[in-house]
Parts: structure tokens; sequence; C-alpha cells
């Protein structure tokens, strides 16, 4: 018989706090939800807007009315794109925490249209968010996170990246060259952070999606066909759900994942490997 130091609480999160950036909506408030029910105490939710029916507060709102929760949800507005927003969102959250057990970079922008005529503030946004924002996010955030990992259960770093960054999968008319460039790079900030941080406890990991729908996938998938064609091209024949990226988290970040470093998770039901024909990722 084999011995397991807490196998019970193998894929539970008791304890922890949480930031989710991005976390007012779409993978962001998946990801925050699932945490909670998962035995989070604080779940801190990040993005621009604090009002309207997209903003923070209503997301907050919705959370901490989940049955069954022993934490709770706050939200902090900050632009995660501007290095003296992610220095004010690190002293906001250290007005009530002295640690920070799980970092999730989730927001994200991108940015579709021929290749020439791309405009130079798609791709400053792109990047300034996507990759130079992730980076300050992680740099920033590290002395909370160092304090609260240890050798057994270290603090963890889950960049979300998308299986743009693994394909070529959208040039043309609606290409999306930067978006997919500013991915990749998320996945090798990932893996440097690995070895950077490791040693001092926090573990880094990417989590790449393809298509759920949301805010800022719906577009795209309605100019490549729509939801019904894209499910059939997928093998699984659907697109990811609130509960695919709630397992992956989930097990990244509880004990489950604790070994679980610079490793890059497609969560695409395989479709990254539809090759033979022009896929539509
Ligand atoms: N959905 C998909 O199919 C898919 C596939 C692959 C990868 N992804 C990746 O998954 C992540 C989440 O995407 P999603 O589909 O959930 O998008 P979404 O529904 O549009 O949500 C984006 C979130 O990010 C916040 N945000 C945007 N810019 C921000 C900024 N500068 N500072 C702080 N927060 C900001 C938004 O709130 P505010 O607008 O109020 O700031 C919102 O909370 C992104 O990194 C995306 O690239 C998504």
């Amino acid at each position: 018989m084999s011995e397991f130091k807490n196998f019970d609480g193998m894929f539970r999160l008791d304890g922890k706090v949480a930031l989710v950036t991005g976390g007012s909506r779409g993978l962001g408030l998946h990801t925050a939800t699932a945490f909670l029910r998962a035995g989070a105490r604080k779940v801190i939710i990040s993005a621009r807007k604090a009002e309207g029916p997209q903003g923070i507060n209503q997301a907050v709102e919705k959370l901490n009315k989940l049955p069954g929760i022993k934490g709770e949800a706050v939200g902090i507005a900050a632009n995660v794109a501007d290095t003296e927003d992610i220095e004010r969102l690190v002293k906001e959250v250290k007005k009530t925490e002295d640690k920070l057990d799980i970092l999730v970079a989730n927001a994200g922008a991108t940015w579709g249209g021929p290749f020439e005529p791309t405009p130079d503030w798609s791709s400053k946004k792109i990047l300034d968010l996507n990759v130079r924002g992730v980076f300050n996010l992680a740099r920033l955030f590290t002395p909370m996170l160092e304090a609260a990992g240890t050798r057994e259960d270290p603090s963890r770093i889950i960049i979300v990246s998308s299986i743009a960054g693994v394909t070529v999968s959208h040039v043309g008319d609606h290409g999306t060259i930067m978006y997919a460039v500013s991915k990749a790079a998320a996945h090798h900030l990932s893996r440097q952070l690995a070895i950077e941080l490791g040693p001092r406890n926090i573990t880094t990991n990417t989590v790449a999606p393809a298509f759920f729908p949301s805010k800022l996938a719906n577009g795209l998938i309605e100019i490549l066909g729509g939801q019904r064609e894209l499910e059939d091209n997928n093998p699984r024949k659907r697109l990811g759900e609130p509960d695919d990226i709630a397992g992956v988290m989930l097990f990244l970040c509880s004990p489950a994942g604790s070994y679980v470093n610079g490793e890059d998770i497609s969560l695409d039901g395989g479709v990254r490997l539809s090759t033979g024909r022009r896929g539509k990722l």
C-alpha cells in the first residue's frame, strides 16, 4: 500500500489566497469560481472596469453568493498592462494579506486583421498586456508568492496563454499574428520563470486554451463559421466549457500539481494536432 500525504485534499485549495487577473468575466471568472468552490480563503479578481454589467463589482457579488463557499471574493480594479498600476495592485493586496499563494495571469488582449495595414497601437496593446504585463505581474508579486510557498507546497503562477502560441492558426484577412507571437512569448516566459523561481518555492505553468465562448473569442468564432462548425472541426466535437478550465486550474494550483513546473497544458480537445488541412483552431 502507498502512503499519500493528503489524498482527500489532493484537489483542494483550503486556506489559499489567489489573485486572478481578468477575473470579471470569461476564463478568469470560471477560474475564480472554481477556486472558491475548492475552498480558497480569498480570491481577488482584477480587471480595468469596476462598474457595469461586465465590471468587477457584479462578478464579486455573484461569486460571494456561490452556495457552500467558505472564502470570499474581493475586487481590485487595475490595468495590468501598466507597470505603475501593477505596483498599486500589489500595494492594495498587501493592505490585507502578507502572502499570496496563487497568481493567475489571465487578462489578455487580441486584435485581428490583414497583415500590412496592422495599426501599430494594436501590437503595442497586445505586447504590453500579454507579455510585458505578465512579466511585471510575476516580478512584482514574487515577494508575496515567495512568502507563501514551501518546499512541499509551492506557490503557483499560472499564465493563461493560447494554442495560438503553439500553432499558426490565423493569418490572412483575420490574421492574429501578433497575438500568436505574444502567446508564444508567454509560453517561454513561463519556462524561464519555472527555473528562476522554482528554487524560491514558486512554480510556473502555462494553460493554453483553444476556443471557449467569451467576449474576446466570440467575434473570431463567428468569422470562422460559428460555434457549430468549429465544434465539428474539433476531435472532441465541442468547444471549451467552464468545467474544462476549472479542472486544469485546480490540478495545477492544488497539491495534485505541486511538482509540475514549466509545463504547457493545451486545453483544446486535441484540435491543435489536426494538421493535413487548414484547421479552424
Ligand atoms: N476564450 C478563448 O477562446 C481563449 C482562447 C485562448 C486563449 N484565451 C486567453 O484567455 C484569457 C482570457 O480571455 P477570455 O476569453 O476570458 O476574455 P474576456 O472574456 O474578454 O475577458 C478578459 C478579461 O480581462 C480583463 N482585461 C482586459 N484587458 C485588461 C487590462 N489591460 N488590465 C486588466 N484586465 C484586463 C477584462 O476586463 P476589463 O475589460 O474590465 O479590463 C476581462 O476581465 C486571455 O489571455 C486570452 O488570450 C482565451
